[in-house]
């Protein structure tokens, strides 16, 4: 499990994904794993940014890991989450690409499409994206290569 004792698990969405969000903190809470909740807070038509900036901001001073983002595509939260230079967030939408996610892009940041993906295979794809670790070696070569200086 990669989730660590002393940090919560951030969450974010937008309205499009605010449904799956509730979903999946009734599920981590159900695991005894601690949130932090950065909103959207209803159904309410908002902007992913609103929510996607401060979730970012989060991972990058280490206060929450890892994340989990949802907008409708997964699409216009990923673009805003990896401005950010301490983020590696990654569209998963099955368990295996979750799987590699982690084990070769350290992603710390899951992004779910909640409008092209069941909440049951959300889930199973949290678990997954939970429960594997990093390889390293060749791939953290690549990982430093990704940062615009
Ligand atoms: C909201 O309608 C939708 O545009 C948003 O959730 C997301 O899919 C954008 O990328």
């Amino acid at each position: 499990m990669i989730v660590k004792a002393d940090k919560p698990v951030g969450l974010c969405s937008d309205h499009a994904g605010y449904e799956l969000k509730s979903i999946i903190e009734g599920y981590l809470m159900s695991q005894d794993i601690k949130t932090r909740d950065f909103g959207t807070n209803s159904t309410e038509s908002c902007d992913y940014p609103d929510y996607a900036h401060p979730a970012a901001e989060a991972v990058e001073k280490g206060e929450v890991y890892p994340c989990i983002a949802m907008c409708g595509t997964g699409n216009g939260i990923s673009m805003t989450l990896n401005k950010h230079q301490g983020v590696r967030a990654a569209l998963c939408w099955t368990r295996e690409i979750a799987e590699l996610a982690r084990q070769h892009n350290d992603a710390n940041v899951l992004v779910l499409p909640a409008r092209f993906i069941a909440p049951e295979e959300a889930l199973a794809i949290v678990d997954v994206f939970l429960n594997t670790p990093f390889e390293g070696g060749r791939h953290q070569r690549r990982i430093d290569k990704i940062a615009v200086k």
